[in-house]
């Protein structure tokens, strides 16, 4: 994922430019750039790699202005190359970066080549600074030319343009790609991610979808989708907000899970067209390879394995493809027959783990027709050694019990389940296009399902003085069943086992009695029925049930059964929703414990030994 950085001030503006760059480096990059209104116009450096080696470039060559934009580029359209990399320029008047993907970029391209316009890169961004140039010559507005220019456009973007022209101001174009203006005194800011302005302000304003600004150094003005003008409420965070305090909260830990409809809502930035997900967000080779794909390998540890198990029920139920879901320790150490035109997945929150990077290593030689690799941070060995990455840009996660980067994964999971099925044509007619409203509605269901935390708190009572429980679930439930076992055993110590719900009497079922309590987690789901049936079999037993079910699955409170609802989701991605409680009850389970909740006793947050 790209990141942008802008700036209008009095002062020289490119040291700022360039920290705010290595502030959004986790998210990956390839190459960055930046350019400054100087006293010569507009000039530019460009670099491949990591920003330090902008830093030094521009160190060797300085930049002096007071007007400027920078962009770190993780590359769609074109190779990670020079002439690739942003700002892009038309003639020497105007610059431009730009965060997404323009999906009309051919016809535009051709368009503009008529015009008489020359492009110096296989970018579909270029074709944005070329038609605003164009436009510019009966608008000479630029944020009138933004405007126009904008219509033209289909896909997500956040653009960030300046022109010599009008040299006191940035004008910004949001839609499906975040951006934020970060105001100053006298001088007054842009970004993709406020942590990237955290060194000069800490007053935030956020541009809403279909926002149009206009940023001077002593004045912003904002007109929303509809072309009103617009005022967007200014927000201050105090220091830090993002990573490196806990906040209100007492742990990260629960700081992450809270944070889960914010970083859930950045995955699917830039990433879901109108009814449709973007292929291109995978890399610029996705559609070919994803075109080529008959089977699905998946590797992972941990939570992340649990992640990888959920996809396999999506990319086979919706999808249609064929895959296998494996720890990476033992894959790695296995003799692998592999299908033909099976790709690879990895799926790792740091990217580093050893035992997962020795499986992807391994792959290599195994003959898959390519790998995946879905991590959170885009500077890790994983994403280097992938030929496709989608990050899941879930933010630095402190706790070592995994949270957000799971469900990060999850939603990342879905994408490529659509986006495979949308290229391959093997997704049932009208499922895309309902999946990615439901995507969208997301963040808020899962807002709604932190509103539970009272509640799960006061569950967590029962489990207290417990030395083991037993989780169940069923279909893509049973993975998440796994993850809240997982949970519990990690930080709150107790001995916490997963059963399919249908495996119940193969043997759990002996261990049952008033001492185990069984959590359970209940959408209303075809499989509602039969796992109420194995309910009944563990009150018959005498054990304590503790269901997280649907709102609308007709289950309540009874002897021995502590019902909490859950609000009504498509079931597709329920898994997501439910696990969201589970991470509450271990939380709040551990903490009545009182151990260690952000470092629980001989875990690390990432494994790079074997
Ligand atoms: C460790 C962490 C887990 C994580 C697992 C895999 O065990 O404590 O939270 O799920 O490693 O890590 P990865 O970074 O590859 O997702």
């Amino acid at each position: 994922m790209c990141g942008i950085v802008g700036a209008v001030a009095e002062r020289n503006i490119t040291a700022i430019l360039i920290e705010g760059l290595k502030r959004l480096e986790y998210r990956g990059y390839d190459s960055a750039g930046l350019a400054v209104l100087s006293e010569q116009g507009l000039e530019r450096r460009r670099r491949i790699g990591k920003v330090s080696e902008l830093q030094a470039a521009v160190a060797a060559d300085p930049l002096l202005g007071k007007l400027g934009i920078a962009h770190t580029r993780w590359a769609t359209h074109g190779a990670p190359t020079e002439e690739n990399a942003h700002p892009h320029f038309s003639g020497h008047d105007v610059a431009v970066v730009h965060n997404g993907i323009i999906e009309n970029h051919e016809e535009l391209r051709d368009e503009l080549k008529g015009l008489g316009y020359a492009f110096a890169s296989q970018t579909d961004t270029e074709v944005i600074v070329h038609l605003i140039h164009h436009l510019l010559k009966t608008t000479p507005d630029l944020t009138a030319a933004l405007k126009a220019a904008v219509k033209r456009l289909h896909g997500a973007y956040g653009l960030a343009v300046i022109s010599t022209s009008q040299p006191d101001r940035l004008v910004a174009a949001r839609s499906g790609s975040p951006l934020v203006i970060g105001l100053g005194l006298g001088e007054n800011f842009l970004a993709s991610d406020q942590l990237a302005l955290r060194q000069v302000t800490d007053r935030f304003m956020y541009l809403e979808e279909g926002d149009i600004a206009e940023i001077r150094r002593d004045q912003v003005l904002v007109w929303d989708q509809a072309g009103e003008p617009v005022q967007r409420e200014t927000v201050q965070h105090s220091e830090g907000a993002e990573a490196a305090d806990k906040g209100v909260y007492r742990h990260f830990m629960l700081k992450e899970i809270h944070e889960q409809p914010a970083v859930v809502q950045r995955t699917l930035e830039g990433r879901l067209g109108k009814d449709h997900v973007m292929v291109q967000a995978f890399g610029p080779q996705a559609a070919e390879l994803f075109a080529k794909v008959r089977n699905v390998q998946i590797v992972a540890c941990g939570t992340s394995y649990h992640a990888g198990m959920v996809a396999r029920y999506w990319l086979e139920s919706l999808a249609g493809i064929p895959c296998q879901v494996e720890v990476a320790s033992e894959f790695r150490y296995r003799k692998v027959a592999v299908q033909p035109d099976t790709l690879l997945v990895s799926i790792s929150q740091s990217g580093e783990t050893a035992d997962t990077l020795a499986a992807l290593r391994n792959a290599k030689e195994l003959g898959f027709l390519g790998s995946l690799a879905i991590c959170n941070v885009g500077i890790s060995s994983l994403v280097r050694e992938s030929d496709l990455t989608l990050l899941t840009l879930a933010g630095p996660e402190i706790g070592v019990a995994s949270t957000k980067a799971f469900t990060t994964q999850l939603v990342s999971l879905m994408l490529l389940t659509l986006a495979l099925g949308q290229v391959r044509g093997s997704l049932a007619a009208g499922v895309e296009a309902e999946l990615v409203e439901e995507l969208r509605r997301l963040p808020a269901r899962l807002g709604e399902a932190l509103a539970m935390d009272h509640v799960v708190e006061k569950t967590a009572e029962l489990f207290a003085d417990k030395h083991h429980t037993l989780f169940l679930g069923r279909g893509a439930q049973y993975p998440v069943a796994m993850e809240g076992a997982l949970k519990l055993k990690e930080i709150s110590y107790i001995h916490a086992e997963a059963y399919p719900a249908g495996e119940l009497k193969h043997g759990p079922l002996a261990l049952v009695d008033g001492d185990m309590p069984v959590v359970t987690v209940a959408p209303n789901n075809e499989l509602l029925e039969k796992l109420k049936s194995n309910l009944q079999e563990v009150r018959a037993r005498g054990g304590q049930l503790v269901v997280f079910a649907d709102e609308q699955a007709g289950m309540s409170n009874g002897e021995g059964t502590h019902v909490i609802k859950v609000p009504h989701i498509a079931d597709a991605l329920a898994p997501i929703l439910y696990t969201i409680p589970l991470q509450l009850l271990s939380y709040y389970v551990a903490v009545l414990k009182g151990t260690d909740v952000d470092q629980p006793r001989n875990l690390a947050k990432s494994v790079t030994v074997e």
